[in-house]
Protein backbone atom coordinates (compact mmCIF):
# COMPACT_ATOMS: atom_id res chain seq x y z
CA UNK A 1 0.00 0.00 0.00
CA UNK A 2 1.38 3.63 -0.25
CA UNK A 3 3.29 4.79 2.76
CA UNK A 4 5.75 7.82 3.68
CA UNK A 5 8.97 7.20 4.63
CA UNK A 6 11.61 9.63 6.42
CA UNK A 7 15.23 9.22 4.43
CA UNK A 8 18.23 11.27 5.75
CA UNK A 9 21.57 11.88 3.85
CA UNK A 10 23.95 12.14 6.83
CA UNK A 11 26.56 14.87 7.37
CA UNK A 12 29.63 12.24 5.98
CA UNK A 13 26.94 11.77 2.88
CA UNK A 14 26.50 15.54 2.27
CA UNK A 15 30.29 16.29 2.28
CA UNK A 16 30.65 13.47 0.38
CA UNK A 17 28.41 14.67 -2.54
CA UNK A 18 26.14 11.33 -2.13
CA UNK A 19 22.66 13.65 -2.40
CA UNK A 20 22.09 13.29 -5.94
CA UNK A 21 22.98 9.82 -6.44
CA UNK A 22 20.93 8.90 -3.34
CA UNK A 23 17.82 11.06 -4.92
CA UNK A 24 18.19 9.57 -8.11
CA UNK A 25 18.15 5.48 -6.98
CA UNK A 26 15.04 6.56 -5.26
CA UNK A 27 13.29 8.19 -7.92
CA UNK A 28 14.85 5.05 -10.45
CA UNK A 29 12.87 2.72 -8.26
CA UNK A 30 9.96 4.45 -9.17
CA UNK A 31 8.76 6.49 -5.48
CA UNK A 32 8.17 10.10 -5.61
CA UNK A 33 9.80 13.10 -3.32
CA UNK A 34 7.48 14.76 -1.25
CA UNK A 35 9.52 17.19 0.91
CA UNK A 36 13.29 17.94 0.68
CA UNK A 37 15.48 20.92 2.91
CA UNK A 38 18.95 21.08 4.66
CA UNK A 39 19.26 21.76 7.46
CA UNK A 40 22.09 21.77 10.35
CA UNK A 41 19.49 20.01 13.10
CA UNK A 42 20.08 21.12 16.72
CA UNK A 43 20.92 19.10 19.71
CA UNK A 44 16.96 18.92 20.85
CA UNK A 45 16.26 17.49 17.09
CA UNK A 46 18.98 15.31 16.78
CA UNK A 47 18.21 13.59 20.72
CA UNK A 48 14.41 13.39 19.81
CA UNK A 49 15.23 11.39 16.55
CA UNK A 50 17.65 9.02 18.52
CA UNK A 51 15.28 8.86 21.69
CA UNK A 52 15.25 5.24 21.65
CA UNK A 53 19.28 4.73 21.59
CA UNK A 54 19.56 7.24 24.22
CA UNK A 55 20.76 4.35 26.48
CA UNK A 56 23.30 3.08 24.16
CA UNK A 57 26.85 3.74 24.74
CA UNK A 58 27.20 5.60 21.38
CA UNK A 59 24.60 7.75 22.08
CA UNK A 60 26.42 11.24 22.38
CA UNK A 61 28.79 10.34 19.33
CA UNK A 62 25.78 9.47 17.56
CA UNK A 63 23.84 13.70 18.10
CA UNK A 64 27.39 15.30 17.81
CA UNK A 65 27.79 13.56 14.47
CA UNK A 66 24.45 14.10 13.33
CA UNK A 67 24.14 17.74 14.30
CA UNK A 68 27.83 18.20 12.94
CA UNK A 69 26.86 19.66 9.63
CA UNK A 70 24.23 19.60 7.12
CA UNK A 71 21.86 17.07 6.86
CA UNK A 72 19.42 16.92 3.45
CA UNK A 73 16.10 15.47 5.13
CA UNK A 74 13.66 14.00 2.47
CA UNK A 75 10.17 12.30 2.31
CA UNK A 76 9.38 9.91 -0.21
CA UNK A 77 5.91 8.21 -1.55
CA UNK A 78 4.91 5.26 -2.77
CA UNK A 79 4.25 1.59 -2.89
CA UNK A 80 5.70 -0.17 0.34
CA UNK A 81 8.24 2.72 0.38
CA UNK A 82 8.99 2.21 4.13
CA UNK A 83 10.12 -1.32 3.78
CA UNK A 84 11.78 -0.95 0.52
CA UNK A 85 14.00 2.53 0.89
CA UNK A 86 15.34 0.07 4.19
CA UNK A 87 16.25 -2.79 1.23
CA UNK A 88 18.02 0.33 -0.77
CA UNK A 89 19.90 1.62 2.22
CA UNK A 90 21.45 -1.63 3.42
CA UNK A 91 22.29 -3.07 6.51
CA UNK A 92 23.68 -0.57 9.67
CA UNK A 93 26.96 -1.63 9.72
CA UNK A 94 28.23 -1.02 5.59
CA UNK A 95 30.73 -3.80 6.27
CA UNK A 96 27.65 -6.10 6.19
CA UNK A 97 25.54 -5.29 3.40
CA UNK A 98 25.04 -6.29 -0.25
CA UNK A 99 27.22 -4.48 -3.05
CA UNK A 100 24.59 -2.57 -4.59
CA UNK A 101 23.13 -0.73 -1.43
CA UNK A 102 23.42 2.23 -0.55
CA UNK A 103 25.54 1.71 2.62
CA UNK A 104 27.05 -1.38 0.60
CA UNK A 105 28.27 1.17 -2.50
CA UNK A 106 29.75 3.64 -0.54
CA UNK A 107 30.32 3.48 3.23
CA UNK A 108 32.97 1.43 5.53
CA UNK A 109 31.97 2.91 9.09
CA UNK A 110 28.34 1.96 11.28
CA UNK A 111 29.12 5.39 12.57
CA UNK A 112 29.47 7.27 9.70
CA UNK A 113 27.22 5.22 7.68
CA UNK A 114 25.41 8.15 5.34
CA UNK A 115 21.99 8.01 5.07
CA UNK A 116 19.11 7.09 7.75
CA UNK A 117 15.96 5.81 6.57
CA UNK A 118 12.69 5.13 9.15
CA UNK A 119 12.12 1.26 9.68
CA UNK A 120 8.54 1.10 10.41
CA UNK A 121 5.12 2.98 9.88
CA UNK A 122 5.24 4.45 13.27
CA UNK A 123 9.04 5.73 13.40
CA UNK A 124 8.04 6.91 9.73
CA UNK A 125 5.06 8.94 11.14
CA UNK A 126 6.99 10.15 14.16
CA UNK A 127 10.29 10.94 11.95
CA UNK A 128 8.14 12.92 9.69
CA UNK A 129 6.16 14.97 12.17
CA UNK A 130 9.46 15.59 13.94
CA UNK A 131 11.65 17.22 10.82
CA UNK A 132 8.66 18.65 8.73
CA UNK A 133 5.87 20.58 9.47
CA UNK A 134 2.62 19.44 7.44
CA UNK A 135 2.78 22.31 4.79
CA UNK A 136 6.59 21.35 4.06
CA UNK A 137 4.74 17.86 2.05
CA UNK A 138 3.36 18.38 -1.40
CA UNK A 139 0.62 16.35 -3.01
CA UNK A 140 1.91 15.57 -6.30
CA UNK A 141 -0.60 16.39 -9.28
CA UNK A 142 -1.66 13.40 -10.81
CA UNK A 143 -2.89 14.19 -14.13
CA UNK A 144 0.60 16.43 -14.69
CA UNK A 145 1.96 12.58 -13.34
CA UNK A 146 -0.05 10.84 -16.38
CA UNK A 147 1.09 14.10 -18.98
CA UNK A 148 4.42 13.54 -18.40
CA UNK A 149 4.73 9.75 -18.82
CA UNK A 150 2.49 9.78 -22.38
CA UNK A 151 4.93 11.79 -23.95
P1 LIG B 1 20.56 4.87 11.68
O1 LIG B 1 19.86 4.07 10.64
O2 LIG B 1 20.57 6.34 11.52
O3 LIG B 1 19.93 4.51 13.09
C1 LIG B 1 20.67 4.50 14.28
C2 LIG B 1 22.11 4.83 14.07
O4 LIG B 1 22.94 4.53 15.15
C3 LIG B 1 22.64 3.98 12.95
O5 LIG B 1 22.09 4.39 11.72
C4 LIG B 1 24.14 4.14 13.12
O6 LIG B 1 24.64 5.28 12.47
C5 LIG B 1 24.24 4.33 14.63
N1 LIG B 1 24.82 3.14 15.24
C6 LIG B 1 24.22 1.95 15.38
N2 LIG B 1 25.06 1.08 15.99
C7 LIG B 1 26.21 1.76 16.23
C8 LIG B 1 27.44 1.43 16.84
N3 LIG B 1 27.66 0.20 17.30
N4 LIG B 1 28.40 2.38 16.90
C9 LIG B 1 28.17 3.63 16.41
N5 LIG B 1 27.00 4.01 15.83
C10 LIG B 1 26.05 3.08 15.74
Amino acid sequence: CTERTFVAIKPDGVHRGLIGRTIARLEDKGYSLVALKLLKPSRTLAESHYESLRSKPFFGDLVSFITSGPVCAMVWEGKDVIGQVRKLIGNTDPLTCAPGTIRGDFGIDIGRNIIHGSDSISSAEREIQLWFHSEELVDWNPSLHEWVYEK
